[in-house]
């Protein structure tokens, strides 16, 4: 069995994930060849476990997390009526439908994981200018605010609200006084541990986790949009009718209601960050995308009707949870499955935010953008421990303040402006590798009209109703190009670092991986 690495028998795996199940390699280069050579013995690298059932779950199931459960007030009450509140749930969908279709291009141009950061990379800094200053800089503040903020921000709302929901299944039956913030907190950092365990533990842990929480949230959404059509058959359809009644006329609101319905959808391009480890990535990326995205907008515009089936709009704006008023007037004694319903799906997302979190950071530190140590892999389990340890860690400090929730618009203020920046990098890469092989290759209005509507998104609620918020998320941004100078491109350390790593590299015993092509 070969020689013994650095991770003891690590070694025999030097192949890059390049090398395993990817269907016609152009170049016929990777990781684990480099240059014609055999890979070095003390490198392992992730491998493809994931097929296209688990990258259907890890879209859908990230994508349905919390939001459609909790986010239609925000909607209907930003939107003002309901008609105009149900096209902005679909335009929401479309929208995530045509953004995901460009990342289908994107995701099987580029062969790298990491999503938009590895987009950044090649279209903004090709190989003719990658040595300059100025070309890793998008990609670079990308995998900053990600790592940084966006990824563990998500993830720290999503387990605050899986602990808000698994505390409430009880009080359906112990109508008890209110739970204590601080046990919410303490519940969330155990559910951001756990799920940091499951994906350090083992990928095909962490897919199975996912397929079967997937599976039960698709099944409580068939719970709602059935009790939805009976209600609906027994003739209660007086709050659909009001249509346009009331609807908003400023811009700004209906940027703002985009950003609630928008939190809902997040998560379309999540299997774009573990391309590496997806099986047949030029059939199973663009087929995932296809599948899981229509079905996600069919059951959020399912779900709303059925809302509004049971509930005026008046009831539904002054319901804190829409899914927990939804079960308690039409499922009687069954009522507690709605908060099941809801812990179910958040921890699932959870887990899909964690799994390709620790995916992003790992990309970035394999690229010299994040200390190296976390793109280390751990040397049996094959999982980039270091990476979900970094990102939980992150989450953990954020579930500490105590109004997390008003992230959320920030968060699709913040999100969009990246998902604008990987259409540009399409449309870039058009002009620069026209001939590179694209197994799929999008219509290129619809990337036009994606960026189109990224900027609207950006630029809108900023005129109309500008807000302190977006000022520092901007800042924050432009803050990483203080750490990029020093650290980036003058390659500075700081001192003590090196045993830093030994450290950790013993502690969690990770191996360094192996490095994708130019
Ligand atoms: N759509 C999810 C929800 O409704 C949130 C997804 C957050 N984004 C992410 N990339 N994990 O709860």
């Amino acid at each position: 069995q070969g020689h013994e690495g650095v991770g003891g028998g690590a070694g025999v795996r030097g192949r890059g994930p390049g090398l395993q199940g990817a269907e016609g390699q152009a170049e016929g280069k990777s990781p684990g060849l480099e240059g014609g050579k055999p890979a070095s013995n003390d490198v392992v690298n992730l491998e493809r476990r994931v097929g296209l059932l688990s990258g259907v779950a890890l879209i859908v199931g990230t994508m349905i997390g919390s939001g459609i459960f909790v986010s239609p007030k925000g909607l209907l009450e930003r939107t003002g009526s309901v008609a105009l509140s149900l096209i902005v749930w679909g335009a929401c969908g479309i929208l995530s439908l045509l953004g995901a279709l460009s990342y289908a291009e994107l995701g099987t141009l580029v062969k790298e994981s990491g999503g938009e950061y590895a987009y950044y990379l090649q279209g903004f800094s090709p190989s003719s200018v990658r040595k300059t200053w100025w070309a890793p800089i998008p990609a670079f503040l990308f995998a900053w605010v990600s790592v940084f903020l966006l990824k563990p921000s998500s993830l720290a709302i999503i387990s605050l609200t899986c602990a808000e929901y698994l505390m409430r299944i009880f009080h359906v039956w112990i109508p008890i006084c209110l739970t204590p913030i601080v046990s919410i907190k303490l519940v969330a950092v155990w559910i951001i541990l756990l799920i940091t365990f499951i994906n350090s533990y083992s990928v095909n842990l962490a897919t199975r986790v996912q397929n079967i929480f997937t599976a039960a949230k698709l099944l409580a959404i068939l719970i709602i949009v059935v009790g939805g059509i009976v209600k609906l058959a027994q003739g209660n359809t007086a709050h659909l009718a009001k249509g346009f009644e009331g609807s908003t006329r400023s811009f700004g609101d209906i940027a703002t209601a985009f950003y609630s319905g928008l939190w809902a959808y997040d998560g379309w391009n999540n299997l774009n960050y573990v391309t590496e480890e997806l099986k047949k990535p030029y059939t199973n990326l663009p087929r995932a995308i296809i599948i899981g995205l229509p079905l996600v907008t069919v059951c959020y515009l399912l779900v709303n009707v059925s809302y509004l089936a049971v509930m005026s709009i008046d009831e539904l704006l002054a319901s804190e949870t829409v899914a927990v008023t939804f079960g308690n007037r039409v499922l009687g004694w069954a009522a507690f499955l709605m908060p099941l319903a809801v812990t179910l799906s958040t921890f699932g997302a959870a887990n899909g935010t964690a799994f390709t979190s620790g995916r992003l950071c790992f990309v970035a530190a394999r690229e010299g953008h994040m200390v190296d140590v976390l793109s280390y892999v751990h040397n049996r389990k094959l999982t980039p421990s270091p990476a979900l340890l970094f990102n939980a860690a992150i989450a953990l400090i954020m579930v500490i303040p105590s109004d997390i929730g008003s992230l959320i618009d920030f968060f699709s203020f913040t999100a969009w402006i990246f998902y604008g920046g990987a259409m540009t990098a399409l449309i870039v890469m058009r002009h620069t590798m026209p001939d590179a092989p694209r197994p799929y290759k999008v219509p290129i209005v619809i990337p036009v009209l994606v960026l189109l509507i990224s900027i609207y998104l950006v630029v809108g609620p900023i005129i109309d109703s500008p807000q302190i918020e977006y000022l520092y998320a901007t800042l924050f941004i432009v803050a990483g190009l203080f750490f990029y100078f020093p650290f980036v491109y003058l390659k500075k350390s700081l001192p003590g670092m090196g045993h830093l790593t030994t450290f950790f590299q013993l502690l969690l015993e990770v191996v360094p991986t192996d490095v994708m092509p130019d």
